[in-house]
């Protein structure tokens, strides 16, 4: 398991960013548009308390959460509950509870795929994938300021352009996207980032922020299971 504090320690707060993220559904258009689940079989891997589980539901054929931290895997199913098409199942990136070619689409978003490390829990996706399915990589792009210069600082041994380079080796193509994170309030946005950020870097990145919204640059990678031989 990969340590997320900020989900782990802070859920209601980070309710509250997943809320303030990309308030014009900029990344669910960027992925719609490269990968069409109506009709379709969906997971999320790392899906924390099931945020994006709903938003698949509107269209797939049945969607499942996957998520190895016990407390989250309670909040997403209690949030999920009423919703039929979908399960919440405790589970790892590295060893998905899904039988072998059964979904379409492996989606994960700011969760274990954060570059060299991650190519067991990408051969366990291309395993349960069906051929012609889809791997959909979302996560935040360092290179892009201003968030990404506050990631950088905060993560000095982090290498946007070696994890770009990785999921290029890989097979994945890159999308970027620019989101706003929008807040209703001051207290929100920093509540936010006092979860993102080291105490010295969230006081700058609060400093560095006049008003309630803030732009973040995403990167979207997806690879696809071939349909055939793969020579
Ligand atoms: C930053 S949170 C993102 C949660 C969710 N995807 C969202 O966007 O709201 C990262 C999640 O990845 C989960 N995680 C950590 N290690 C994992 C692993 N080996 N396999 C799958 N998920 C993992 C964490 O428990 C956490 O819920």
């Amino acid at each position: 398991m990969i340590a997320s504090p900020n989900i782990w320690h802070w859920p209601a707060v980070y309710e509250e960013e997943n809320r303030a993220q990309d308030t014009r559904g900029a990344v669910y258009a960027a992925l719609r548009e490269s990968v069409d689940w109506s009709g379709a079989d969906v997971v999320d891997v790392g899906c924390g308390s099931g945020f994006h589980l709903p938003m698949f539901a509107q269209e797939a054929r049945a969607v499942t959460g996957v998520e190895p931290h016990p407390p989250l895997v309670d909040l997403a199913r209690r949030r999920t509950a009423a919703d039929g098409t979908i399960t919440v199942l405790q589970g790892d990136a590295e060893q998905l509870p899904l039988p072998v070619s059964s979904v379409d689409l492996v989606h994960a978003r700011t969760a274990y795929f954060f570059g060299p490390g991650c190519g067991a829990g990408i051969a366990e996706a291309l395993r349960v994938l069906r051929p012609g399915g889809a791997l959909a990589v979302v996560d935040l792009d360092a290179t892009a300021h201003p968030y990404g210069r506050w990631m950088r600082e905060d993560l000095p041994h982090y290498d946007p352009c070696a994890v770009e380079a990785f999921f290029a080796a890989q097979g994945f193509d890159l999308r970027r996207i620019d989101t706003e994170w929008s807040f209703p309030d001051r207290d929100g946005l920093e509540r936010v980032l006092g979860i993102e950020f080291s105490p010295r870097i969230a006081d700058r990145a609060v400093r560095e922020t006049p008003g309630t919204t803030l732009t973040v640059r995403y990167r979207l990678h997806i690879r696809r299971k071939p349909r055939g031989l793969e020579l």
